[in-house]
């Protein structure tokens, strides 16, 4: 019997959360070897100078497990994390990444309360019952309202109308707002004064019923007293019950809400940026800045573990293993490893410092092995076989910045060039970021420096690739082949057996389509284009 994405027997032999446990062991693995032999002769590599080994596999892709971590306590069913920056994650990239088993990092350059306000619409994107529905009073105006939905984000139409007490005078929903024509209005004027309601109490099940049989789709639970309880949402009571094989998949917290993290900075402020966030739940706070390993990154650290021990706190960017040990020591629940891969990145280029992403990630990896500390590696990744590599390395996820910044759900604009879809992609160090943000400045350094602004990064077009869903399936679809191929089952699994052929020029090249003229362009090799 299949139960989800596990068979029963699979999940025996994983222990109930799916996740082997002592997954960050210490011992010596297989490629420490070869990258012992690499290290001797100076070499460190990128993606493109390695591929996996394969091995006797008696795991077929469709038997592969992907969970993995992102930080210490939250998990991931599929180990893919999207890029804290502008053009990459908003709200909608990270409610469909974690409806996919991956985790969005709201980027912040943008106000705390606007960053909080996405991080409450990915937490109450799946929401079977609402304990403290956001109400509204009876005097309060349709423009009113109209204005705070806006300002705090909230996606929903349907408000409960309370007295002072808190007793449920009626509700608004979305065609009161439509039908409405003068914002002036008050919600008493508009609101259906006796809506159908249920007892304080009634079950997921028992409001399914109530809501099919009177057709509502908004259900205000009420106690004796009349007073508001909670309230059922049809959608989300529908997606909860048949939320069907796709549900299986979703990334929740304890309370059945997706997954979300959000990024911060360095500079000032951002402890009470961080404030808001936690109140409003985020599961990770992840700190975003060029140079993890510095005296304030690791100050804001440690002032974020306690004010919130109960929050999860990623920090980078590293790629030495002594830093990653560092900020592991100062008490990071995970670790962020990447500097100069990505694809919009110059710093290698106008600093002339980092480390290729590859051996960046097996030194960071390696040093924090047996500290149970997740590392995710940050950038670089052009290749569903990127994947596996990553994690072969020794990252628990990859983070993705140009993989997702094509999709429709990214918050870039789409340009159209020549008859081709394209959407603007830039690094958060670059001119137009920095210009645009005080959250991209501090990143990136660039009020500490003498020249006005010193980019480290690219702005550009990247051609358009239609839904997260579809590029999320080849990517995964990839890993599973590359797991495949080793011989592992887990994640742990391809930690743990991995190794490596170092690639020739001649291998590269052997490696890629040659010799043929492409006439079809695949959804997993070349650039993805979706004109419309
Ligand atoms: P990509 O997936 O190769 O596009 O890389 C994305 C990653 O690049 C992000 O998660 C950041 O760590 C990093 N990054 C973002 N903006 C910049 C920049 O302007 N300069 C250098 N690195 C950047």
């Amino acid at each position: 019997m299949r139960t989800g994405v596990f068979t029963t027997m699979q999940m025996k032999r994983l222990g109930s959360s799916g996740v082997k446990r002592g997954a960050k062991g210490s011992a010596a693995r297989k490629k420490d070897d070869f990258f012992a032999r690499m290290d001797a002769q100076g070499l460190a590599l990128a993606y493109a100078d390695v591929r996996l080994r394969t091995g006797h596999s008696e795991t077929p892709p469709s038997e592969v497990i992907m969970e993995s971590r992102f930080s210490r306590r939250v998990p991931l069913k599929v180990p893919i994390v999207s890029a804290a920056m502008d053009r990459v994650t908003e709200y909608k990239t990270a409610i469909e990444l974690a409806k996919r088993g991956g985790l969005g990092i709201i980027h912040f350059g943008m106000s705390p309360e606007k960053q909080a306000a996405m991080v409450t619409r990915v937490k109450l994107y799946l929401n079977a019952i609402i304990e403290k529905p956001i109400c509204v009073e009876e005097g309060d105006t349709i423009g009113s309202i109209e204005e705070m939905r806006e300002e705090q984000g909230w996606g929903f139409h349907s408000f409960p109308v309370v007295d002072a007490k808190g007793i449920l005078k009626g509700v608004i929903t979305q065609s009161d707002f439509e039908f409405s024509m003068d914002a002036k209005r008050a919600a008493k004027e508009v609101m259906t004064k006796t809506p159908v309601t249920a007892p304080a109490g009634t079950d997921l099940k028992k409001a399914f019923d109530i809501m099919t049989k009177t057709k509502k789709k908004f259900l205000p639970l009420v106690d004796k007293s009349g007073k508001l309880s909670g309230v059922y949402v049809f959608s989300d009571v529908k997606r909860v019950l048949f939320g069907g094989s796709e549900s299986a998949y979703y990334n929740v917290d304890k309370e059945g809400h997706l997954r979300v993290g959000a990024a911060l900075g360095v500079g000032e402020g951002e402890i009470e940026r961080a404030e808001l966030l936690v109140e409003r739940k985020a599961d990770v706070l992840v700190i975003e800045t060029a140079h993890g390993d510095t005296p304030r990154a690791i100050k804001v650290l440690k002032e974020l573990k306690k004010n919130f021990p109960h929050v999860d706190v990623v920090v980078g960017n590293v790629s030495e293993g002594e830093s990653a040990k560092r900020l592991t020591d100062a008490g990071a629940d995970g670790v962020k490893v990447g500097q100069g891969p990505g694809s919009i990145c110059t710093t290698r280029i106008v600093a002339g410092i980092g480390c290729p992403q590859v051996t960046a990630v097996h030194n960071c990896e390696k040093a924090v092995r047996g500290y149970d500390v997740p590392v995710c590696a940050d950038g670089g990744i052009r290749y569903s076989g990127d994947i596996p590599v990553a994690l072969g390395a020794g990252a628990d996820s990859v983070m993705l910045g140009m993989m997702l910044a094509g999709t429709e759900e990214a918050p870039g604009k789409k340009v159209v060039v020549n008859g081709i879809t394209y959407k603007d992609y830039r690094g958060m160090g670059s001119l137009g970021a920095m210009q645009a943000s005080r959250a991209a400045r501090e990143r990136y350094r660039a009020d500490s420096g003498k020249a006005a602004f010193f980019p480290e990064g690219v702005e550009g077009l990247i051609p358009y690739r239609g839904s997260i869903g579809s590029v999320l399936d080849q990517l995964t679809e990839g890993l599973r082949r590359g797991m495949g191929y080793v011989g592992a089952k887990t994640v742990n699994e391809l930690q743990q057996k991995s190794d490596f052929h170092r690639l020739s020029g001649a291998g590269i090249e052997e490696s890629h389509a040659h010799d043929v003229v492409i006439t079809e362009e695949m959804p997993n090799y070349g650039t993805r284009r979706k004109d419309k």
